[in-house]
């Protein structure tokens, strides 16, 4: 059998954690393969909204098996702390939850790394969701890291150590006060990963093949978004892995040839939390409608998101990095009532005009170019298929497929996973 990808194709938040949550059925593994928790993926149903940052947005269907990749890094009391919600909502994490021994731990140093790095950056900082993330992918490929297998040696407490003897030296660098909230911090970090040695700790990789072997269906799901992987999005300003469809077969040993579809998502405008350049940011009211009306505010953070028109330079390059087979459109109702609705169809780039997307689009160098096409007025949370939505939104839909060149399969019109239309066959 196959496995099928998952993924963000703008700056992240883009509504992963729903869509998965509604196509879980379909599949028999649901598999994270990239980030830790700098994403909140946000499922809401029976009228309770769940934010899930680490564990796999599987896991509120029994009998499906959720898996944390190699690819992704743990915070222990992060992780620990999801698990005591998804408790209280009588969810049997530990039946439902495996964790490769293979992902890497974030430690408390790491997020005091995260935090004097940012601070020493000043205005050019990266905006960071500050759990540690950046230090810890620079410890796996520096060659230092500490994995998940580690918690079941004898000798992990040295282990600790070592590393945080490597930070604390580092640290020392930095005009930052690490000190004060240190112990506290290693005393919950402690009773976390206690707590995780009595999770399922597997070899998962092979789970995977054997999964495969079996004829069993797999879902790979991306976190973040493709504008911010470590080599194709807007560097410096990006996370430290590998979110687009090459990050699911690192991050969880799948070969190439066993990808089928790429599921890609868009919300139908864009948004982007933390620094960089954002070409059809809008600094105006419309910005401010998109904010308030798409509940545009962090899932991790709280902070606000910039808000701007959708980018089809942008798209049509994260579609081309990952092999998108399906497009999914997100937040489709929060367009509602908008007279007109731009979209950004070219830039212009050194006096020229250009479809692609440049080494940098700094906003200094680059200026969108838009065409507008007429907007819908009716409210579209109630709607549930395609017939009875407004002419405008049929011609939307069309307009972005025919710019971009692959089909959209889903549409989204709210955040309840009831609020969610299927424009076609998917065929898993
Ligand atoms: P980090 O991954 O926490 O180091 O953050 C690096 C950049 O990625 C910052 O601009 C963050 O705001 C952004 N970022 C990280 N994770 C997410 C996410 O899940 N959604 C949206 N932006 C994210």
């Amino acid at each position: 059998m196959t496995v099928d990808v998952l993924l963000g194709l703008q700056w992240g938040d883009e509504g992963k954690g729903k869509i998965v949550d509604v196509l879980t059925r379909k599949y028999d593994i649901i598999a994270r393969f990239q980030g830790g928790p700098n994403a909140g993926h946000t499922l809401e149903f029976d009228g309770i909204k769940h934010v899930l940052h680490t564990i796999p947005s599987g896991i509120f269907h029994a009998g499906i098996k959720n898996l944390i990749g190699n690819g992704v890094v743990i915070d222990p009391v992060i992780f620990q702390k999801e698990i005591t919600a998804l408790k209280e909502h009588k969810v049997d994490v530990k039946a439902a939850l495996l964790i490769s021994r293979k992902a890497h731990l974030i430690l408390p140093t790491h997020r005091m790394l995260d935090a004097a790095s940012e601070a020493a950056k000043g205005k050019n900082k990266i905006g960071s969701t500050l759990k540690g993330i950046g230090p810890t992918y620079m410890d796996k490929t520096g060659r230092n890291g500490l994995r998940v297998g580690d918690i079941e040696l004898t000798d992990f407490e040295e282990r600790y150590n070592t590393l945080k003897g490597k930070h604390e030296q580092l640290l020392s660098h930095y005009d930052f006060d690490y000190k004060a909230d240190l112990a506290k911090m290693e005393e919950e970090w402690y009773a976390a990963v206690d707590a995780m040695r009595e999770m399922t700790l597997i070899d998962s990789e092979h789970f995977l093949h054997q999964a495969l072997a079996e004829g069993k269906k797999i879902l790979a799901e991306g976190a973040q978004g493709s504008l911010l992987d470590i080599d194709f999005g807007s560097y410096p300003f990006v996370t430290s892995s590998t979110t687009t469809c090459a990050g699911s077969c690192t991050g969880l040993g799948i070969a190439p040839n066993k990808i089928n579809k790429v599921f890609g998502i868009f919300k139908a405008y864009c948004t982007r939390v933390g620094s960089g350049p954002f070409p059809t940011e809008l600094f105006d009211n419309t910005g401010e409608e998109l904010r308030a009306k798409g509940h545009e505010f962090g899932a991790t953070t709280g902070r606000p998101r910039r808000c701007g028109w959708l980018d089809i330079p942008a798209l049509k390059y994260a579609v081309a990095v990952n092999g998108v087979t399906n497009l999914i459109m997100m937040k489709a109702d929060v367009l509602s009532g908008f007279d007109s609705i731009k979209v950004c169809t070219h830039y212009r780039y050194q006096g020229e005009l250009i479809e692609h997307l440049p080494y940098s689009i700094d906003e200094n160098l680059i200026e969108p170019v838009y065409e507008e096409v007429k907007g819908w007025q009716a409210d579209l949370t109630g709607l549930d298929n395609l017939e009875d939505a407004p002419q405008e939104l049929k011609d939307y839909i069309k307009y972005v497929e025919d710019k971009i060149g692959v089909p959209i399969s889903i549409l989204s019109v709210g955040p309840n996973r009831t609020q969610t239309i299927q424009l076609e066959e998917l065929a898993i």
